[in-house]
């Protein structure tokens, strides 16, 4: 599973951030880091919940 990330609509929230810190890394000023989030087997469903906790949705869950 991969999370793709669209930086163009991260507003700098970090909820992701929040939920799983290991996971969602973010610049010195709070908005995503650009490029894809490759997610380990054990990490899914924490990556699936930081991904939809952004009200931006820039988080995208990738399945295939
Ligand atoms: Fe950005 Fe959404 Fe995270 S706005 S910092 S990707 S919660």
């Amino acid at each position: 599973m991969r999370i793709i990330v669209h930086n163009a609509k991260c507003q700098g929230h970090a909820r992701c951030w929040a939920q799983a810190p290991d996971i969602f890394k973010l610049d010195d000023d709070g908005y995503i880091l650009p490029g894809d989030i490759q997610v380990a087997e054990g990490e899914q469903l924490l990556a699936s919940q930081g991904a939809r906790s952004c009200p931006e949705r820039a988080l995208e869950v990738d399945r295939t």
